[in-house]
Formats: structure tokens, sequence, C-alpha cells
């Protein structure tokens, strides 16, 4: 129970906005990308970025495709600064990437920041300060004049700075730092003053950044601010407007995607949401929601693994395992009733088709996933994914109550040790109940022959409690023949059969249903072998072991003694 009174939050009540257009739109296409997790990012660890780190991460960033990236804060510390110098001494930046840094709106740091950007060929200039009342009146004790006033007057000299290093190709942002927070006049008023110095055109944009710094509201109100933003800016034409949203409430993500359909053509963020408190907004979950619609991202996250390894080591933050599109589980269903329908999904799922396997929004195959990790058997999985293991990882195509008789088997075991079995354990499993080696009746050898009328004759040599015997029955065929060499009243209700490609090795695989005299209800029996012929004894024999160990001791006996004297006695010798 919270015991302070809520009151002592503010409501936020939604904008005046008639007509707000954003609520009947779609994103239809990428918007550009600049990733953080070199500045916002890595000001937001425990230990924060050294070089190393720093440059392997950029490498990555590169790699998946990002063209603008924010390096650093160079005047925050020497070794942002020499980060920044690394990469344009050692000419480390392609050429299509522009590298992107933050400063205050303070003269000295300014001219640090660009003395720090000598030489590049293409550089983005991010200038800040906070401008909501709170900010203005308990930080800086300044009124809205002096705000826009501190503003415009780093802006003059950036447009100064600028002018001294002409073969660079600059561009300059500007955030009204704790936006979501600040008076929507005020704040187009401070963006239009900066713009007003800095002149940009529609052929060389400056960009507006809108920074959720802190998320205070739902997302739909955030996207009211940018939508009343993006009508009220002066100069909309010669500007990029971009948003920058934190995920203090847990909607960093759809905030940003409100956001770009409300006008924001860029987004700032940072992989795996890094950064300050709860994180910026994940760059990875917004490309990868839009590429599952459809629309291609422009970044490159196929090897998905790869790039939360290189993020995790860099950063030195784990991912959960539920994250979005990257989590260790997300590919992964424990619900019997989910893997049963993802199992019916891949198996009619065509390659160049529409993806349509319920329960994945996204082919794992596209981030570089395996289907290995899609099905995994705990107490909560019913024989769906029971199935889909033992057919993808051992070729076994199970008939129906076999999945169901054998699933029984599977949760025994699961009540007893509450642990995860992977598809080995299954494997496993399912030979001790099965293809049991150390049993009571064993076989050893069988021939079949065909007598001039046609009846198919079956001798067989078998072990019954270590001692060798030989039958003989006959049949209209050898499962026939061999059930009556038997004896015991076995009856067979249901057989299939087929083969199996493991490598280089082919097998059959007999499966029968079948029951005795001296039991009640069914159960299976299973062969594999090489010899379909001998799959199926293996099969009968499986069964017949089955049977023998679910009855009582004194049948077990009775029944094996029947079996050892109908050998010695009644059987034609061959
Ligand atoms: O969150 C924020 O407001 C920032 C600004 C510096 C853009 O990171
Ligand atoms: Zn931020």
């Amino acid at each position: 129970m919270l015991t302070n009174p809520a009151s002592k939050y503010r409501y936020e009540a939604p904008i005046n906005l008639p007509n707000r257009a954003w609520v009947n739109q779609t994103i239809e296409e990428s918007p550009i990308w600049l990733s953080t997790d070199l500045r916002d990012g890595n000001q937001a660890l425990i230990e924060p970025m050294d070089i190393t780190r720093k440059l392997r991460l950029f490498n990555l960033l590169i790699r998946i495709g990002f063209k603008e990236i924010e390096v650093g804060f160079p005047s925050a510390s020497q070794t942002e600064f020499d980060f920044v110098r690394h990469l344009i001494e050692q000419q480390l930046i392609p050429d299509n990437v522009a590298i992107q840094v933050l400063t205050p709106a303070r003269s000295q740091l300014i001219r640090r920041t660009f003395e720090s950007l000598r030489g590049a060929k293409n550089a983005i200039v991010h200038l800040y300060n906070a401008t909501s009342p709170v900010f203005r009146r308990t930080v800086f004790g300044l009124d809205r004049a002096g705000t826009i006033n501190l503003a415009t007057g780093a802006a003059t000299l950036f447009n100064e700075l600028a002018a001294q290093q002409p073969n660079t190709n600059w561009q300059f942002q500007y955030s009204p730092e704790t936006f979501t927070a600040t008076e929507l006049d005020f704040a187009v008023d401070i963006c239009d003053a900066v713009l007003d110095v800095w002149q940009p055109t529609p052929q060389h944009k400056a960009i507006i950044n809108l920074p959720a710094t802190v998320e205070v509201s739902t997302p739909n109100i955030f996207a009211d601010q940018v939508e009343w933003m993006h009508r009220n800016l002066r100069r909309r034409d010669s500007l990029i407007l971009c948003v920058h949203t934190h995920n203090d409430r847990g909607c960093g993500i759809a905030a940003a995607e409100m956001a770009q359909m409300a006008g924001a053509e860029r987004v700032e963020g940072c992989l795996f949401g890094n950064g300050e408190r709860t994180g910026n907004v994940d760059l990875v979950t917004l490309a990868l929601n839009l590429y599952t619609q459809g629309i291609h991202p422009g970044l490159d996250f196929s090897n998905i693994n790869e790039v939360a390894r290189i993020a995790t080591e860099c950063t030195q933050l784990p991912i959960h395992p539920r994250h979005p599109y990257v989590g260790d589980l997300v590919f992964t269903a424990f619900s019997g009733s989910h893997q049963d329908a993802i199992r019916k999904g891949f198996a009619v799922q065509e390659p160049d088709k529409i993806w349509e396997v319920p329960y994945l929004p996204l082919d794992p195959a596209d981030v570089g996933r395996t289907y290995e990790s899609v099905v995994r058997v705990n107490s909560q999985s019913g024989k769906g994914g029971i199935t889909f293991l033992l057919e993808r990882d051992f070729g076994l195509a199970l008939p129906r109550r076999l999945q169901i008789e054998f699933s029984r088997v599977v949760q025994r075991v699961m009540d007893t040790t509450g642990k995860e079995l992977s598809s080995q354990d299954l494997w496993q499993l399912f030979e001790q109940e099965y293809l049991h080696r150390e049993t009571a009746l064993r076989y050893v050898s069988h021939q079949v022959y065909t007598t001039d009328d046609s009846t198919q004759m079956l001798s067989a040599k078998l072990e019954v409690n270590g001692e060798m015997i030989e039958i003989c029955g006959k049949g209209n065929g050898p499962i026939d023949a061999f059930v009556n060499a038997l004896g015991i009243g076995v009856q067979i209700f249901h057989y299939e059969e087929h083969s199996r490609n493991l490598g280089s090795n082919a097998d059959a695989v007999a499966y029968v249903e079948m029951s005795t005299d001296f039991m009640t209800g069914s159960l299976y029996g299973v062969g594999i072998n090489s010899n379909i012929v001998t799959a199926s004894i293996l099969a009968i024999i499986s069964g017949v072991n089955r049977i023998i160990k679910s009855v009582d001791t004194l049948v077990q006996i009775e029944q094996l003694m029947k079996l050892k004297d109908y050998a010695s006695k009644a059987l034609p010798k061959i």
C-alpha cells in the first residue's frame, strides 16, 4: 500500500490540440537513427567506457549501419576529448558517417568541443540547455528571456567557431533539455530563437531535438507535444525534427513511435535501451518493430547475438532474458499449447511467404537465432514441445497416441525433478522407456521364410531373462508371424513405420500399439533398425517388455514362463 498522498504529483492534462493528426497516422518509413550509446549510454554506466571499449562499440555501430553516432561529450573529460581526437586522427570514421558531440551552452565548453572536432569531415554539434520552469527557477535562476539569451549566445558562438574550420561539413542541433516538462509556447520560442541565429535552409537543415529527458506522461501526451511543435516551429522546412525519449514510465518505445506519427523524422537512443536511469529508448526494439511491419529499418540486426555480446561486454550491463527480440527466452515457448501451435506453424510456413508462425512475431532466423531454442520442455509443456524436439533432433514422427503416452512419462520425471528437460534428456528418457537394452525379453536374431502357399514363417532367437530360446510362428506377414510365435496373446491395434535420416545413417522406425490377454488398455512399443522387419520385431518386443513391466510380478513370471515353455515344448523346430 502506498502511504503518501498521490496528490503530491501533478496530473498531466491532455494538450489542447484540436484535430490532432498523429492518431490517424501509421509509420511508413524508417526514421534517421542517431545512436547515443557512446554519450548518453556511456555517461550512465557505473564505470564509463575507456577508449578501447568505446572504439569496439563504435565499430559495432558502424557495422550495424548507423550513419549518425553521438560519440561523446568532449568537454566533460580528457577521455571523452581524446576519444574524439582518436577517431579523427586515426581516420576511423567512414566518409558517409557523421559524428555528433554534445555541449552545454557555456562558451568555454563550446570552444573545447569545437577544438575536439578539428579535422572531422562530417560533424553534428549538439547544444543543450534546460528549459523547464523548475530548472529556470531552481538551477539557473533565470527567467524566460535569460534562458533564451543563454541559448542564442551559445548558438552565435557555434557560428563563429564553425566558420574557423571551413573544411568540416557542420550540422547544428539544439535540444531544449527537459522538453517534456517545458511550457510548449516557451519551447517553441527558444527553438525558433536558436534557429534564427543558425539560419538553416531546406538544403542545409538544423536539427531540433525534443528530449523526454524524464518521461512524465503517457505517450499520447508526448505525441501531442511533438505534433504541437511540428505545427508551430517557424522554420519547419529547414529543420529535422528529432526525439530523444527516456523510459522512466516504461513507455520510451511507444513515445518514440507515436512521436514519429506526430512528425518526428529522427530518433536518438541506445542499443538495448542503455542510458540514464531507466535508459534511453531501445533502438534495437524500435528498428525490429518496424521490420515486423514490413519496413526495413536500414540497420543490420541479422546477428543479434553478436550485437548483444559486444554491447554487454562494452557496457558491462546484462540484457534481460525477456528483452524484446534479443533476450535468451524470447524465442522460447514453455507452455504446451504454444509449443503445439508453433510446431504446426513451422510445418506449414513457406520460406518466402508472409511470416505466420503463431506466437512468434519474428522469424528467429532473421536475427540469426536458431530454432533450437524455440521449444523447451518444462512442467508447463505438453506433448507439442516434446514431439517437436524429438522430431527435429532425432527424426521421430511419433503417432498421436504415443505422443500422449510419452508425455506422461516425461511429466512424471518433471514432477519429480521440477527441472527443464533438453532434447537430449528427452531422447534418453525415450530410449529408456522404449528402446531399453536391459530387459526381460531380448531380441537376438530372426529369419523369415515364405511357404509354398505364400504363408510367412518366422523363426526368432530371443533371450528370456538371460536364457536363450527359439520360437517360430506363421502368419500373413512377418509381424503376424512373430506375434503368433510369441504365443502370449499379443494383439496389435495400430502399426506405423517411417524412415529417418540422421547424417549418413538411414534407419527404419516402427511403432506398434498393442495389448495382451493379461492387461487392460493398450500401450506402444518402438523399434529402430536399419532393417524394417527387425525394427517391427523390436517394436513388438519393446511393447511386450513394457507390458511385462506394467503388470505385477506374479503375472510377469507367469508370462515369461509361458513364453519359455512355449518355446521349448510347443514350437516346431526350424
Ligand atoms: O535526455 C536529455 O535531455 C539529454 C539531452 C542532453 C539531449 O540527453
Ligand atoms: Zn538523454
